[in-house]
């Protein structure tokens, strides 16, 4: 069974998608990493995000830097909403997730574009969103918590450029797909978003 999650960023895909990977005893991958590990090494190369051949080239980043804590930051996320608007980059990244969704069993993935292009053969899919602001908040209690400091008006513009930009690419556009299953997170909490994840994933199998 795959499950495909997408949203924008800080919408809770990531957290619903883990959840529903525990729950149905399932691999998880978050995709979203692997265009942050390409933005971090075409800084570590010197190139330029915005240039497809640079991007390219850090497609061929180490395993080991999906580890890296600076994947993690608000600057690579903005670097990977970059480099994720080259097709040779998504060409790129796509066999590793489509073989991660086709394996024994099933997997969960979560992302931009799972339901609609990297596996638009999932047997449950699911369209996570809220709102900016509440999407800034969380994301600006998160840093806050691992001692950064950013201002909510600085997290909703980069939120929103963001939103722009992955929504607006013309290859794999942040979208819901036609047969996902919309889960509105803005005045859920982290319990009741995941109840609601998993009673739609059922509902999806089951009917
Ligand atoms: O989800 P996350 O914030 O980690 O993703 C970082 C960026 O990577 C997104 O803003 C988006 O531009 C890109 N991305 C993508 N397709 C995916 C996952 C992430 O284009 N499947």
């Amino acid at each position: 069974m795959i499950i495909a999650v997408d949203g924008p960023t800080a919408s809770g895909k990531g957290t619903i998608a883990k959840a529903l990977a525990a729950h149905f005893d399932l691999p998880h991958l978050d995709t979203g990493l692997l265009y942050r590990a390409v933005g971090r090494q075409v800084v570590l190369n010197g190139g330029n995000p915005d240039r497809s051949e640079d991007a390219l080239a850090a497609t061929d980043f180490a395993d080991a830097l999906l580890a890296d804590p600076e994947l993690r930051n608000e600057a690579t996320g903005s670097l990977a909403s970059r480099v994720s608007i080259h097709p040779l980059v998504r060409k790129a990244l796509f066999d590793r997730q489509r073989a991660f969704a086709l394996q024994e069993g099933g997997a969960v993935l979560d992302g931009r574009d799972i339901g609609t292009v990297i596996a638009p053969d999932a047997e449950a899919k699911l369209y996570v969103t809220a709102s900016v602001e509440v999407r800034a908040k969380r994301r600006c209690t998160e840093m806050q918590e691992s001692g950064r400091d950013v201002s909510l008006e600085a997290m909703m513009d980069d939120l929103a450029a963001r939103d722009e930009r992955d929504t607006n690419r013309a290859d794999a556009p942040l979208m819901v797909a036609p047969d996902a299953i919309l889960i509105d997170t803005t005045s859920l909490n982290k319990e009741a978003a995941i109840a609601a994840a998993i009673a739609a994933v059922e509902n999806a199998l089951h009917g």
